[in-house]
């Protein structure tokens, strides 16, 4: 039946097609291919039979860190060290002499600090403010190095975790070869980031609406369905990742033979010149329709897909994933499979609640034609299941794990679906040893403002004993103290006092929480908004990079040494160093001190700080009637 209706959807896009239109078709745009990841999928989109290397693939144990990841940290640790004296250069910590200080921690590497980056969930909200704060952190923007600025903590850190509308961004950057946030604002002809052009739409290839329309969603149905003939399930998830490829990756071509786990063989990569990448998305149970706080939590790195938590406790090599394994290997009379992790596909799975966008294809202003050739693409699909990413399941019968190496297949969703909306998971697992997590927070929780919800579900969740698995996360009070006392509306320090973490707790990092608020222009736009112009797209930029900075020091002008203090907190203690007076005040000003203040807040109305930046009007409603809140939809969703 599904081949059926491919055969004749193809056949309309044939005819519909413009053939004058193809002013930038596959292949044409080598000399920009060569700066991305490897394009080292066999056969695009669709997951082929190779034969399988040796020793087989095999799944392992979550006890320890991969071998792959346990080297590779041992050649960043000598990178982010270079990087922090260049940091602590510009940032001062009082008379206290950082550069010495690290300096004699030569050859204890395990003293020096370990710092990660998470950047939230929240659609295109969640990618631009992201965006701002990678921006500050990152010594390759113009002027990022300057006095109260926040440059080079990016090149500093170990980890950058991201999930759903934060994994675009850690998508967009990785699979154009780590390049800077500021190089991905300016935009030519089949460069990604063209907001203005709803992913609904596709690029604006130059052509008519409607030939490029058609032919966008021609080529995405293409693959998709090629990837369904070689015999494995597609869901919504599957078109979605593409779309994401052409507005995350690359306009013109959608880089199909990108997979996630190309970053691995990439030559700076392979040198630790940036940080591990991380995306993570939740499992949902079978028969269930609502994820809760004990979700199942996935990672995607580089080389790995699997989980820390009981009910999985085991990772399987990224690159044969789709292979049939069975108790843990692929069997010696089966095949392996390579290209199942599509650079996109691994981004829409852990954005998958926004597969939910290809069912508002009638608010677009695509012509009937078009409209009804998407239409029938769609109807091919099953919207009861509308946010599953269908996985081939490694953990089948593996030892490892629980419930859910019974079934052959994983549902996996949105990462953000278990209301742990930062991707905190992998940067708390005891055995990645994370000193600072600096956690940039652009959850739509009050009025499409952030406040400490995402922090309490992760705080919850690891005060469960069936499903923390030994992961330590500080004390965090309940929202209405974030709003009370505004700890939502700067940042703020949790797990401060060492000498308060105990049990479990004792693994916590230190969290610098870093929420979303208005400094240049009201950045709370609606998670389901879809389309920005550039002038929008860089305000909200900018608002991130101010909300990082606090306004370049303007609101604080302590806050650089600030966020070095937080950097070093744990390594100080280790090394038993008298905390810096410095470093003292930081922690006064900026970290909670346990003071609760639950009674029910007022409406959270922030004002700007500084002085707004024009961009004519509000963000472009061109889905005006699509502004409904996160949590609305999420409830139709789960309703359903
Ligand atoms: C990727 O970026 C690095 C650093 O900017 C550069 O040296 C390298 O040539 C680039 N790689 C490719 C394949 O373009
Ligand atoms: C993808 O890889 C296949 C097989 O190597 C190749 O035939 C095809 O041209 C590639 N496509 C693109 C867009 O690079
Ligand atoms: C984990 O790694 C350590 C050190 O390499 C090793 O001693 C230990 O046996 C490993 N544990 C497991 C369960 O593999
Ligand atoms: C850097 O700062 C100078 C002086 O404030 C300014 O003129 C210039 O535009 C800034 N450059 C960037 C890239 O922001
Ligand atoms: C995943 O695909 C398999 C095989 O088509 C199917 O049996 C299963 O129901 C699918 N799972 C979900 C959650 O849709
Ligand atoms: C999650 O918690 C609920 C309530 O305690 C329980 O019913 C459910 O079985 C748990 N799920 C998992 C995966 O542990
Ligand atoms: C984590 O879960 C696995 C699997 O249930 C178990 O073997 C392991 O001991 C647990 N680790 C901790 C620290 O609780
Ligand atoms: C979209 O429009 C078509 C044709 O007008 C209609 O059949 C369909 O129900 C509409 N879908 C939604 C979600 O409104
Ligand atoms: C720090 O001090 C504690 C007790 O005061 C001691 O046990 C520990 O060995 C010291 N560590 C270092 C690195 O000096
Ligand atoms: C703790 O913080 C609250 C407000 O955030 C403040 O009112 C109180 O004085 C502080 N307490 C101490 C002991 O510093
Ligand atoms: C730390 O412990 C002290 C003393 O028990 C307590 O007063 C304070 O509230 C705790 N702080 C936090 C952040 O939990
Ligand atoms: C961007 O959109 C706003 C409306 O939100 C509009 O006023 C402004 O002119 C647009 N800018 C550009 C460059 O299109």
């Amino acid at each position: 039946m599904r081949g059926i209706l491919l055969l004749n959807y193809i056949a309309v896009v044939a005819l519909a097609s413009d053939p004058e239109s193809h002013s930038l078709a596959i292949g044409q745009d080598v000399s920009q291919l060569t700066n991305r990841a490897l394009p080292n999928a066999p056969d695009g989109y669709a997951p082929v039979e190779v034969n399988c290397p040796s020793p087989r693939p095999s799944v392992r144990s979550a006890a320890n860190l991969s071998s792959s990841e346990h080297d590779w940290l041992k050649l960043r640790q000598k990178a982010t060290q270079r990087a922090m004296k260049d940091f602590f250069g510009q940032v001062h910590i009082g008379d206290f002499d950082v550069v010495k200080y690290l300096d004699s921690l030569s050859d204890k590497p395990s003293s020096l600090p370990n710092v990660g980056i998470a950047v939230s969930g929240g659609g295109y909200r969640a990618l631009m403010n992201g965006a701002g704060a990678l921006k500050a952190f990152d010594s390759r923007t113009g002027n990022s190095t300057a006095s109260g600025h926040l440059g080079g903590l990016l090149q500093s850190a170990t980890y950058l975790t991201g999930l759903s509308g934060g994994g675009w961004l850690l998508g967009s950057l990785y699979m154009n070869n780590f390049t800077s946030v500021s190089s991905l604002q300016t935009e030519t002809l089949g460069d990604p980031w063209q907001f203005s052009n709803s992913i609904l739409k596709g690029p604006d290839d130059g052509g008519s609406l409607l030939a490029s329309a058609v032919k966008y969603y021609g080529q995405i149905q293409e693959a998709v369905s090629e990837k369904g003939n070689a015999g494995f399930p597609v869901t919504f998830t599957d078109i979605w990742g593409r779309m994401l490829s052409y507005q995350l990756i690359h306009a013109s071509e959608g880089v199909i033979n990108h997979t996630w786990s190309s970053i691995a063989a990439t030559e700076n990569f392979k040198r630790a010149e940036m940080p591990l990448p991380i995306l993570v998305a939740d499992g949902r149970n079978p028969g269930e329709h609502v994820v809760g706080g004990n979700a199942t939590v996935y990672e995607f790195n580089p080389w790995e897909f699997g989980s820390f938590d009981p009910t999985i406790f085991g990772f399987a090599p990224l690159e044969y994933l789709g292979s049939k394994f069975e108790k843990g290997v692929v069997p010696s009379n089966a095949k392996c499979i390579r290209g199942y992790d599509s650079a996109g596909f691994v981004m829409g799975t852990s954005s998958s609640l926004f597969n939910q966008f290809l069912l508002r294809i009638n608010s677009t202003d695509l012509g009937e034609t078009a409209k009804n050739i998407i239409r029938d693409v769609l109807g091919n699909f099953d919207e009861e299941a509308v946010d599953i990413a269908n996985y081939t399941n490694p953990f089948y019968h593996a030892s490892t794990g629980s419930y859910l190496t019974k079934s052959p297949y994983l549902a996996i969703v949105d990462g953000g679906e278990d209301l742990q909306n930062i991707p905190l998971h992998p940067l708390i697992q005891p055995e990645r040893k994370v000193d600072v997590i600096f956690a940039v927070d652009s959850s739509a929780d009050t009025n499409n403002w952030p406040d400490g919800t995402s922090l309490v579900a992760t705080y919850e969740r690891s005060l469960e004993g069936r499903i923390n698995n030994g992961t330590g996360f500080p004390s965090i009070p309940d929202r209405n103290t974030f709003l009370n006392l505004g700890l939502n509306n700067h940042p703020t320090f949790f797990g401060c006092n060492t000498s308060n973490l105990t049990g479990t707790q004792s693994n916590s990092p230190l969290v610098v929480y870093i929420p979303n608020s208005p400094y240049v222009t009201h950045s709370n736009v609606s998670t389901f908004t879809m389309s920005y112009n550039s002038t929008e797209r860089d305000a909200i930029i900018l608002n991130g990079y101010n909300v990082a900075t606090m306004g370049n020091g303007s609101r604080d002008s302590e806050w650089s040494t600030c966020v070095g203090c937080a950097v070093l907190s744990r390594s100080l203690g280790r090394t038993n160093t008298t905390v810096p007076t410095a470093c003292t005040r930081c922690f006064e000003r900026y970290c909670w001190n346990g003071t609760v203040d639950a009674r029910t807040p007022a409406t959270y109305d922030p004002k700007l700080v500084l002085a707004e930046v024009s961009v004519t009007s509000k963000a472009s409603l061109v889905v005006a009637s699509l502004g409904w809140g996160f949590m609305a939809l999420m409830f139709t969703f789960l309703v359903v």
